[in-house]
């Protein structure tokens, strides 16, 4: 089966490709390098000796992937190209809208001329807002979201439901995304943010490995045990065995449905510093901070819907998350910047 994976560069796409590939599948990838690097194309070939069919181009070159429908008999898309960061999309709205919205929307087009119709969208907890509860099930309400990031999600998921209603023979699964860390076993690929992380993972590693002095804690004054928020973090290898769950799953269930993913599991800012501090073995500076805008206190899944339908749930800890990111950092302390 051939799967075409768009922004299979990227972080959690990388990631997934070497994992549709391991399940044996073929993978075609298209990616820009807005945010990512040509070197993971070889990252990718050195973890599983295959060379993956690429195309530099951008789901806004629409006639481009009409190139590559027509050249390629491809039976799936699992679709992660869009912008991601969150403060960048406060500052840069239309952009974001322009680039994540107008971008699915040719995709979609492109594959119902050429009748695909089985899609995996990357979608993000973030459409859940300030959730009306927690646990949360995919049962919970969509809240609002907080910024024009979280609102294409949001967005997206309504357009590809209506974009089922319209036509039965679509097959699409939205994977709510909590929040991916962590990194290949080989420490040949990770996270490697542009510029400073927006994120917390990564920007600890970078205090722990010497780049930047020291982790600001956005608010210690949430209604949590430590007064820091607490999310669910994930393997982003359990988020690519997802993924290919997901495309198995994808072949036999008609219509469009949503699963996060995610581990069940919630961890505070200061839990996951000392968990950090646990993998590299020495201690991280930080420092309390004013509450970050838009953040929520508290985000973590209950799973169950994928445990069940998808005979998924994932394997890895906090502690292995943290090594592994731990162990991208110390081999690649400049990301794929060689
Ligand atoms: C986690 C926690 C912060 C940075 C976002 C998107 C989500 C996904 C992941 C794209 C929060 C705290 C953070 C720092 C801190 N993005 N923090 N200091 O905001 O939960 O989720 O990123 O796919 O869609 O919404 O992730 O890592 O930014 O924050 O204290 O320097 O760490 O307040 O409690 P978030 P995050």
């Amino acid at each position: 089966m051939k799967i075409l994976v768009t922004g299979g560069t990227g972080y959690i796409g990388s990631h997934t490709c070497i994992e549709l590939i391991n399940n044996g599948y073929e993978v075609i990838i298209i990616d820009n390098f807005y945010n990512s690097n040509i070197e993971v194309l070889n990252r990718i070939k050195k973890i599983t000796n295959k060379t993956i069919t690429f195309y530099q181009t951008d789901l806004l070159n629409k006639e481009s992937i009409e190139k590559i429908f027509y050249q390629h008999n491809i039976n799936a898309v699992i679709h992660f190209a869009g912008y991601k960061a969150v403060g960048e999309s406060v500052h840069k709205p239309l952009e974001y809208y322009h680039n994540n919205i107008t971008g699915t929307l040719n995709l979609c087009d492109v594959m119902r001329k050429n009748d695909v119709k089985n899609l995996i969208f990357s979608s993000s907890a973030t459409v859940y807002g300030d959730a009306a509860q927690i646990p949360i099930t995919e049962k919970c309400p969509k809240g609002t979201a907080t910024n024009p990031y979280g609102w294409t999600k949001w967005m997206l998921e309504q357009m590809l439901t209506d974009l089922c209603t319209a036509d039965p023979d679509w097959n699409i699964i939205l994977l709510r995304y909590f929040n991916p860390i962590g990194a290949h076993k080989s420490g040949l690929i990770g996270e490697d943010p542009n510029g400073i992380p927006n994120n917390l993972l990564p920007y600890i590693a970078q205090v722990a490995i010497g780049k930047l002095k020291s982790v600001g804690v956005f608010g210690n004054d949430y209604n949590t045990p430590d007064g820091t928020g607490i999310r669910d973090y994930i393997h982003v290898l359990d988020l690519a065995v997802g993924h290919v769950k997901a495309i198995k799953k994808l072949l036999d269930q008609p219509g469009i449905t949503a699963y996060n993913l995610g581990t069940g599991r919630g961890y505070s800012v200061l839990q996951v510093i000392a968990a950090f501090e646990n993998a590299c073995g020495h201690k991280i500076p930080y420092n309390i901070q004013p509450r970050r805008t838009g953040d929520v206190a508290v985000c973590y899944a209950n799973c169950d819907k994928a445990k069940v339908e998808l005979n998924w749930e994932a394997q890895f800890g906090i502690d292995e998350m943290c090594a592994d990111s731990w162990n991208w950092q110390v081999k690649n302390p400049n990301g794929y910047t060689l």
